[in-house]
């Protein structure tokens, strides 16, 4: 397993062996951000980066190369330079439980991804998806909803 973690963020974890059946890079990007993992969580290859807040519940699955990003990291500077910002623009990501992430998937910035829901690999994910809904595809795009089972 490998973990390197930057200190800055509040990470709480309920079992982080749970983290990396392969690996998972965790880096914050802000003092104070929160990244927090609930029980269970699965996480194999994947990048998470947090500068505001990014929580997953309990049981989600993340595949491998997918990433987290609750920040865009630049933004433009002058009429040519990009300066780095973390925190300018940051939205807070909220992942359901039980969730599925498909390999190298994108979740970008104030996306909420409800309970039970299946994000296809490679996809790129700009808006929220409902609970119990498969959404594929960049931008990502509802193709189907399951029926929950409460
Ligand atoms: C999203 C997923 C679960 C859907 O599987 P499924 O329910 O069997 O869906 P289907 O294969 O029947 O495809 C349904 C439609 O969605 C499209 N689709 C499926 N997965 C897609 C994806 N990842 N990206 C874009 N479109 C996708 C199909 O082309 C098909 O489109 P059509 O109806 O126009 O022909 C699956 O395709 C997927 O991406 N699995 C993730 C695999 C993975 O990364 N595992 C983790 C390993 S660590």
């Amino acid at each position: 397993m490998l973990l390197p973690l930057i200190t800055n963020t509040h990470l709480k974890m309920t079992t982080p062996e749970h983290i990396g059946k392969c690996f998972a890079r965790l880096c914050d990007t802000e003092m104070g951000a929160r990244l927090e993992l609930g029980r269970n969580v699965g996480i194999s290859g994947t990048i998470i980066c947090a500068a505001k807040s990014i929580v997953i519940g309990e049981g989600t699955i993340i595949g491998s190369g997918a990433m987290i990003l609750d920040n865009d990291f630049h933004s433009p500077e002058g009429e040519w330079g990009w300066k780095t910002d973390y925190v300018t623009g940051a939205r807070a990501i909220q992942i359901g439980r039980g969730v599925f992430i498909g390999s190298r998937a994108i979740v970008l910035k104030g996306v909420t991804i409800g309970d039970r829901a299946v994000i296809g690999a490679g996809a790129v994910v700009v808006k929220d998806v409902p609970p119990g809904a498969v959404a594929a595809g960049n931008p990502a795009k509802i193709i189907r909803q399951k029926e929950l089972i409460s």
